[in-house]
Formats: structure tokens, C-alpha cells, sequence
């Protein structure tokens, strides 16, 4: 299937339905630019979206980007920090192999010397109800309004 971003572009992509679990204790980090372009990836983001360092830095972060996920979550994130707020929200990822894993995140504009420098994201494990909840919440999302 193909999925299209908020600027019109376009990739195809496997999906298939099975969910990773999230790791106990670990945090998944990464910072982006201030156009969403990521510069930095830890460990467990690695290992849990299932690309090398190598093919993560310098792409954008769209690249997990779940088709179940409704846009109206990532226009949410992208007004909040670009006002200079932190986003906290449920997000379901697309790993590089078409599973897909859950984490509660939040993302945090990096503001030195009154200058946007870009943003960090710092995930960790859902819970199992607040998961249901949004898999409920963004699937009516989607019905509502189709992207
Ligand atoms: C620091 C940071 C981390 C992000 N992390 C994710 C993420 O883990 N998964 C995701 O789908 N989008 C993430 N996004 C949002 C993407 O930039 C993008 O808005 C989203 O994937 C939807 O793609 P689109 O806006 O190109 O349609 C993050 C953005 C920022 C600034």
C-alpha cells in the first residue's frame, strides 16, 4: 500500500499485523532538526524501528509514520512545538519491517539562547488500556476523516 504524508509526497510500504512489544525500562530518544529531520537516534530507537543509524540520520521522521495513525495527531504535535510546548501523546510506529510498536510519547522544542534549535522525543512503554483507547480513538479518527 502507499502512504501519503502531509505534504502530498508518497511511499509504498509493507504492513503487517503484528505488534513488537515495548521494551521494559528502556527510553527510545531522538532529536530532529526544526523541519522534523532526524540528527540523532538512540540505541532501543534502533533496535526497535528496525533501521541502522546510517539510513535514520538525515531522513524525516515521517518515515515511521503508521497508516492507522490520523493526521490530526501530527498537526496537534506540530502546532504544539512550533509554539514552543511540549506534546505529549500515544503514537503507533511503522517499524522497517511492517510490524508496528506502540509508545507514549513526548516531544520537547530545544530552545538555546531564545533560538529554536530543534526537537527531542522521548518515548516510553504504554499502557495496555491507554492503547486500547487509542486504537479505538484514532481508528474513528480515521472514519471521520480519511488521510
Ligand atoms: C522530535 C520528533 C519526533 C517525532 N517522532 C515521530 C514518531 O516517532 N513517529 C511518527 O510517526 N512521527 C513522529 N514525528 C512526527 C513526524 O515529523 C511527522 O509529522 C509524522 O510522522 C506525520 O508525517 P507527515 O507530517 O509528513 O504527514 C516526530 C516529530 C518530531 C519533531
Amino acid at each position: 500500500m502507499f502512504i501519503t504524508y502531509h505534504d502530498g509526497s508518497s511511499r509504498e510500504i509493507t504492513i503487517i499485523d503484528q505488534e513488537v512489544p515495548y521494551p521494559d525500562g528502556k527510553l527510545i530518544v531522538s532529536r530532529t532538526d526544526t523541519a522534523g529531520v532526524i540528527t540523532h537516534a538512540n540505541q532501543a530507537f534502533i533496535e526497535m524501528s528496525g533501521y541502522s543509524l546510517d539510513e535514520l540520520i538525515g531522513i524525516n521522521h515521517n518515515i515511521l509514520r503508521h497508516p492507522d495513525m490520523p493526521a490530526a495527531a501530527f498537526k496537534d504535535l506540530w502546532v504544539t512545538i512550533q509554539s514552543g510546548k511540549k506534546w505529549h501523546g500515544y503514537v503507533k510506529n511503522l517499524r522497517k519491517d511492517g510490524a508496528f510498536y506502540w509508545v507514549k510519547a513526548t516531544v520537547i522544542p530545544n530552545i538555546r539562547n531564545g533560538e529554536l534549535m530543534g526537537y527531542t522525543s522521548v518515548r516510553r512503554k504504554p499502557s495496555r488500556s491507554k492503547v486500547d483507547a487509542c486504537t479505538a480513538l484514532y481508528a474513528q479518527m480515521k472514519m471521520d476523516m480519511p488521510s
